[in-house]
């Protein structure tokens, strides 16, 4: 079902692990609005959370999930760390090994160091996101969200549309629902895609128009100021103009299209506030929602696996 030693990605994952992931983080789902305890599955196990790159959501996110399954959760200040007195991550990686974690949460700003920190170490490692690579859990609870609102996750047609070129959210939901069969249409201007884009084998359209038409799934992405190293749009108003999700541009999608946005949002660039907030189109709390779920069934299917194989 699901054996791996680690979840550093999308990438390497079968339909069938995703399938069963998204199945334990429904049933964890629906506890949580229910109103029931879930089992304490990681008792006993120390969880620790690494994050070099700033978060709400997935750090919140990851926290809660280690908090609501039993696991002691300890989340590191890297800030305050000896990283700052010029302490490599790798010795940073083997120093809290040596006090032997079972699960690590690790959030980088260069693509890869999550890989290569899994190497060093001998607990589970969870990509929590690494630069424009990867970021699973969001991939996964925006799978789960999309699944729950529209009954499937194939044969449906979902447009991503903003700065797909430094997003590691694009990355791995592209990687997630092409496994799952369905059509993706990456929209946005040609400076804000990819170098490979063409061989991705997605359509491809800066124009939203063409982009959103008849789309059952509408999800918007954050420019990510912080991984540009120059100017890519002429202007924050411009860009809205042509690129912001409105509802004259949302009528080009199905009549019950949803509207998607892994946070944090940066309304009245990407997205129209009133928009992002109509309960009856957008699902953007669901996915936060989801992602305590989602977070707590991988670390449940990565602890299960290191306890079957011992
Ligand atoms: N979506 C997401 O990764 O949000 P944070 O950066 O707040 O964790």
């Amino acid at each position: 079902m699901f054996a791996r030693p680690h979840l550093l990605g999308i990438e390497p994952l079968h339909p069938t692990e995703i399938t069963a992931l998204l199945d334990r983080a429904q049933h964890y789902a629906e506890g949580a609005r229910a109103g029931t305890r879930p089992e304490p599955v990681l008792a006993g196990l120390t969880q620790v959370n690494m994050f070099f790159e700033n978060s709400t959501r997935t750090q919140a996110s990851f926290e809660i999930a280690g908090k609501r399954l039993g696991a002691d959760v300890m989340s590191m200040a890297m800030q305050a760390s000896s990283l700052a007195k010029g302490e490599t991550l790798i010795d940073t990686a083997l120093t809290l090994n040596a006090m032997r974690p079972d699960l690590l949460v690790v959030r980088h700003p260069h693509a890869g160091a999550v890989d290569l920190l899994a190497q060093k170490v001998t607990c589970a490692v969870l990509n929590a996101g690494d630069g424009r690579h990867e970021h699973p859990t969001q991939a996964l609870l925006d799978a789960l969200t999309i699944r729950r609102a529209k009954g499937r996750l194939h044969r449906l047609t979902v447009a991503i549309c903003g700065d797909i070129a430094h997003s590691r959210v694009a990355r791995s939901n592209l990687i997630l629902l092409g496994k799952m069969e369905n059509r993706v249409r990456l929209v946005g201007p040609p400076t804000l895609m990819p170098p490979e884009v063409a061989a991705l084998g997605v359509e491809v359209t800066d124009d939203m128009a063409a982009g959103l038409k008849d789309a059952d799934v509408v999800m918007m992405l954050r420019l990510q100021k912080e991984r540009m190293d120059g100017a890519f749009i002429p202007s924050e108003r411009e860009y809205y103009h042509r690129f912001g999700l409105d509802a004259a541009k949302l009528a080009h999608a199905k009549p019950d299209a949803i509207v998607m946005h892994p946070g944090p949002m940066n309304r009245g660039v990407e997205i129209d506030g009133t928009l992002a907030d109509d309960i009856n189109r957008s699902v953007i709390q669901e996915q936060v929602e989801m992602g305590v779920a989602v977070r707590m069934a991988a670390m449940d299917l990565l602890a299960g696996a290191r306890a079957r194989a011992r």
